[in-house]
């Protein structure tokens, strides 16, 4: 064995390493049992960028199976995403390791967040092939988006928490006020109508104050377990009336056999009604609301939540759908297109399902509409 560091450096500038592949198609089993437990995806390619190997992740990263595309052209599967075959190309030509440190992977339809990289493969004397290993950062990306949100919301809670303390006793002086007032005009209508929106707005305003202390500090959720399906009832019971109201036809597709998730009642009820809420709002000339509830089958989420089962709460409307620029900004607290919103309902769904340890995204459906999306991990 040779320790002489020149000798080591010198042997490691010649790129032709002596490890050769010979043939990239008979990969010995255990070999391929490694790139398949991989959780990024590798796709490797002959000298003639066709594709040789394509392991799960890269399966599960794009919705193509290997079968799909083994033999393919490497840059004619990922022609929406001209970075890779520039990369290849250059790998082959420069037979030496490239990398980008941010792309959007475009792949049906679907516009992923990755890192790239793609590393020669040498023969005796030439680079016979290239892996390309692709990154999702998806996670990654939701997770710096949580933690610039926190960071905003930390520096602002306490002063907020603050004033609304201070805000929210007065405001049950005034309505009481208001109250009094009303009862002893009662015999004249106009004074009636202006103590009406008096109490109206208080009530808009406690509630807003509510709101904020609740994004301030949401209380820990205690762990119980919790039948989504009864507090998804209590929601619709609750919200009956103005969905009717606005012509909104309900469609259910519950499994009413799933377990019980991990959670706090009444937290619970508060995410499920703010989106319900913000379904009924999209649709002010009518459609359809649907609630879907099944077990999460979704790879990114369950290899991230480690070996628990979730349980999966899709609502859906035929609105507007998310603004589509502003996407990444809904769960901000205060972001809000809505003349009389606060902008504090996902951002406090955001919070509470955090709290549970679960997972909140916001998506548009192709069929036009919005679809919001919580897992919650079930209870053991
Ligand atoms: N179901 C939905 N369809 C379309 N847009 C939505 C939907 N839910 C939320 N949004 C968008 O996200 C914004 C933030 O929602 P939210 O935090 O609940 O605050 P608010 O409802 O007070 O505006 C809304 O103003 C709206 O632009
Ligand atoms: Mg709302």
């Amino acid at each position: 064995v040779c320790y002489d560091p020149a000798v080591l450096s010198a042997g490691h500038k010649r790129r032709r390493a002596p490890r050769t592949v010979r043939s990239l198609n008979a990969l010995p089993d255990s070999l391929h049992d490694v790139l398949s437990s991989l959780g990024d995806a590798v796709i490797v390619t002959d000298v003639a960028d066709r594709i040789v190997m394509f392991n799960q992740a890269a399966e599960e990263l794009t919705g193509l199976a290997e079968a799909q595309v083994i033999q393919r052209l490497c840059t004619e599967v990922f022609a929406a995403t001209p970075t890779i075959g520039a990369m290849l190309q250059r790998t082959r030509a420069v037979g030496q390791n490239q990398s980008c440190g941010e792309e959007t992977l475009r792949v049906a339809k679907r516009s992923v967040p990755v890192r790239l990289s793609c590393s020669p493969i040498w023969g005796r004397d030439h680079v016979q092939g290239a892996a390309l290993i692709i990154q999702d950062l998806s996670y990654q990306k939701k997770l710096e988006d949580e933690a610039r949100r926190n960071e905003t919301l930390a520096r602002l809670g306490g002063l907020v928490a603050g004033l609304a303390h201070e805000v929210k006793n007065p405001l049950g002086g005034i309505k009481g006020a208001a109250q009094l007032l009303a009862k002893r005009f009662a015999h004249q209508p106009e004074v009636g109508e202006y103590t009406g929106v008096m109490i109206r707005e208080i009530d808009r305003l406690s509630r807003l104050v509510e709101q904020l202390l609740t994004l301030g500090a949401p209380p820990a959720p205690p762990l119980d377990p919790v039948n989504v399906h009864k507090v998804i009832r209590d929601v619709l019971a609750l919200m009956e009336t103005e969905r009717k109201g606005r012509k909104i036809a309900l469609r259910l597709e519950i499994d009413p056999s799933l377990p019980d998730v991990r959670g706090d009642d009444a937290q619970l009820t508060h995410v499920f009604l703010n989106l319900v809420k913000n379904a009924i709002e999209a649709m002010p000339d009518g459609g359809m609301l649907t609630v879907i509830t099944r077990m999460e089958t979704d790879f990114h989420i369950l290899r991230r939540a480690g070996s628990g089962k979730f349980l999966r709460v899709e609502i859906a409307d035929t609105g507007s759908g998310f603004p589509p620029e502003e996407m990444e900004r809904v769960f901000e607290p205060f972001f809000t297109t809505k003349a009389r919103g606060t902008g504090l309902g996902l951002a406090i769904c955001e919070r509470i399902v955090a709290a549970h340890q679960g997972d909140i995204r916001a998506d548009n459906r192709p069929a036009g509409g919005a679809v919001v999306t919580v897992t919650l991990p079930v209870s053991p």
